[in-house]
């Protein structure tokens, strides 16, 4: 195990009695950037809000360590103070809050009290984080996403990562509604963060995001857990295939999860 180290094993989540992920592996390491494709409605944003620890979602089996500490145990802010970091494929707005108060309590939140970043410091990497990923300097004083476009609120997600600088990240289509510079300033963002000490999730329906952003692995989910894992190649491949190969390979009948309930 290096660290940092998430290490999901033989994970089952049900959302109101419903079972959608059914016995799910999969491990990452710091230096590790990790790609999940699967098709719509198999549970891959699930699986995000799950480790994130949204309560609506009940994990009935398996286990979940972060940097060996049993994550399931810890309530959401602890998760987030570890080093564990979300972006959700429909951020939410908050009205009221502004990005730079929001992004200023957020790091905070992560240090001990006395150790808090300095005004001067905050300003300093928030202006070159936001230059980083062409950002109008207005956004630092909009509230949270309001009004934002798709493509802003992607791109406000990822100057939350690069603010924040987790130990693990899950970005949920983060390449989703993105025209094609958005898309490679997003890209940037992500390739600035690679190093040792961080390891990532990302989840996407195109191999095109990947073609920026290479993976170490991916891997296909289907009905709830992960089928198929392999290199970069197997996005390729997907991209131009689809999922019936490894429908047929498998022995798989239906990818929709809840067609098991009627
Ligand atoms: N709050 C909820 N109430 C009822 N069903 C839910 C809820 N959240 C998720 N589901 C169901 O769980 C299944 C998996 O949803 P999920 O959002 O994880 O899919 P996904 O793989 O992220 O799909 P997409 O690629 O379309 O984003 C879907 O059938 C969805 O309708
Ligand atoms: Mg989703």
């Amino acid at each position: 195990m290096t660290a940092p180290n998430i290490k999901i094993e033989n994970l089952h989540v049900s959302i109101e009695g419903k079972q959608i992920i059914k016995g799910l592996d999969l491990e990452i390491n710091g230096g590790e950037i990790h790609a999940v494709m699967g098709p719509n409605g198999t549970g891959k944003s699930t699986l995000a809000s799950a480790l994130m620890g949204h309560p609506k979602y009940e994990i009935t089996e398996g286990t979940v360590t972060f940097d060996g500490e049993d994550l399931l145990e810890m309530e959401v802010d602890e998760r987030a103070k570890a080093g564990l970091f979300l972006a959700m494929q429909y951020p939410s707005e908050i009205s009221g809050v502004t990005n730079a108060d929001f992004l200023r309590s957020s790091i905070n939140a992560r240090r001990e009290e006395g150790k808090e970043i300095s005004l001067m410091k905050f300003i300093r990497k928030m202006d070159s984080k936001m230059e980083l990923l062409d950002m109008d300097e207005s956004f630092s004083q909009r509230y949270l996403n309001e009004g934002f476009s798709g493509g802003e609120k992607k791109r406000n997600e990822i100057l939350q990562l690069l603010m924040l600088e987790p130990k693990i990240a899950i970005l949920d289509e983060i390449d989703s509604g993105l025209d094609i510079d958005a898309l490679k300033v997003v890209s940037k963002g992500v390739n600035d963060m690679r190093n040792p000490d961080f390891g990532c999730l990302i989840i996407t329906h195109y191999q095109r995001l990947l073609n920026y952003i290479t993976p170490d692995k991916v891997h296909v989910m289907m009905q709830g857990r992960i089928v198929k894992s392999g290199g970069p190649e197997l996005a390729q491949r997907l991209e131009e295939e689809g999922y019936d190969w490894i429908k047929d390979e498998l022995g798989i009948k239906d990818e929709v999860v809840q067609t098991e309930q009627a």
